[in-house]
């Protein structure tokens, strides 16, 4: 049976795992998958997280099944660090534990797919390059609207006022809370506004991806968007990731929430959602949320992990500073700021293709084949390097 399967080709971000992995040169640099790195190149585990874990150790007494839902002391907390104080105890809303953001973002897919198997999920160009295939697997149908220009390395906010302007009524329009992957750059206040009156306005249901809070301004500032729409919407759907601020990657901890106009409709969609999280993976993994709960409800871990956030935010911002410095004196005919003016971990380059192979193949240096770059593999060590090597494909 197995001889009429077709080899697929392996997930470009993930591939660059592997490929930098075994990359033998010691001077190579790993620019590519969005992952947090330290001065010294190192993705460690939160010292919150370690802290939360070991109390975890002395303190769990069981290991037994939780329901499909997740842990209700986990989507509480997640609730409002995502939500603010606006959606606690308001029975429009409903969350749910999920394996990551992505896991978050496939029960989502399932749910939108049973209300209306006819409706469009409209994506950024660019977008997180994982957002179609795992959304268009699941089924949904797929379009995008203007975001980003790559030439003048500025939102195209008009275009993409203009496309949803005309987008159908009902169909369902994907936000990138804060930090856009792959471009950094995000929609001002101003903007969000503009846009919540265009989603009031045609009836169309937001769908906000936040893997970044915390990344880009603040946790309360990265959340505008989602708070702005939740007070100014019937309906929408956030998929919330702890991959990156509280550095749980591989223990797969996000969350979904579901709001609808009236406590019965958010009754059906949860029951909905907890029938295909039960008939998929059938209930999320526990320990990442167990200790992400723990940081969010004792004040002096939550504190902890306060402070190692605003540290990583400041490198990120730092190292934005340094490459555009030396981008700068190395290829002084070309613009960089942009680098400097976007949020989070990542920026688009400006390279093609073909110098992205040349930048791995030569000089050791990893990047997706967009052009994106995650600053975080920039330190002041390498900096150098990295700018005379771009120079050089450049
Ligand atoms: C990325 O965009 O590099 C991250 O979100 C990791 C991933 O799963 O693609």
């Amino acid at each position: 049976m197995f001889e009429s399967l077709e080899r697929m080709p392996p997930d470009a971000i993930l591939k660059l795992i592997a490929e930098y992995g075994n990359d033998p040169r010691d001077n190579k640099v790993d620019l590519g998958v969005g992952v947090y790195r330290d001065a010294a190149g190192n993705t460690p585990v939160f010292r919150a997280i370690k802290n939360a874990e070991q109390r975890l150790l002395d303190m769990q007494t069981s290991k037994s099944y939780l329901g499909s839902r997740g842990a209700t002391d986990f989507c509480d907390a997640i609730q409002a660090l995502v939500f603010g104080d606006n959606a606690r105890h308001n029975d429009r809303v409903m969350t749910l534990q999920t394996p990551g953001g992505s896991g978050a973002l496939r029960v989502a897919a399932g749910v939108i797919l049973r209300a209306n198997s006819d409706t469009t999920i409209w994506v950024s160009d660019p977008t997180w390059n994982n957002h179609v295939p795992l959304l268009g697997s699941a089924g949904v149908k797929l379009e995008s609207y203007p975001y980003y220009d790559s030439a003048q390395n500025e939102l195209r906010f008009d275009a993409m006022l203009d496309v949803l302007n005309k987008v159908p009524s009902g169909d369902i329009l994907l936000l990138h809370g804060c930090c856009h992957n792959p471009t950094g750059m995000d929609l001002s206040t101003g903007q969000w506004d503009e846009i919540i009156h265009v989603i009031a306005e045609r009836g169309l249901l937001p769908f906000i991806d936040l893997a970044y809070q915390g990344f880009s301004d603040s946790l309360d500032e990265d959340a505008y968007g989602v708070r702005a729409m939740f007070d100014r919407v019937p309906e929408m759907i956030v998929a919330a990731s702890c991959s990156k601020n509280f550095g749980l990657y591989r223990e797969r901890t996000g969350s979904l929430t579901f709001v609808s106009s009236n406590a019965d409709t958010t009754a059906i969609v949860s029951s909905q959602a907890l029938n295909i999280v039960r008939t998929m993976y059938s209930l999320p993994p526990d320990h990442g949320g167990a200790a992400v709960t723990m940081i969010l409800n004792d004040a002096d871990l939550r504190n902890e992990w306060l402070a190692e956030l605003n540290d990583m935010r400041k490198r990120m911002k730092e190292m934005r500073t340094i490459i555009v410095a030396g981008l700068g004196k190395k290829v002084p005919e070309r613009d960089f700021s942009h680098i400097e003016r976007a949020n989070g971990m990542f920026s688009y380059l400006g390279v093609s293709p073909d110098q992205v192979a040349q930048l791995k193949q030569e000089y050791g240096i990893y990047l997706v084949d967009s052009g994106r770059i995650n600053v975080c593999g920039i330190t002041s060590d390498n900096v150098e390097y990295l700018c005379a090597s771009i120079a050089a494909v450049l």
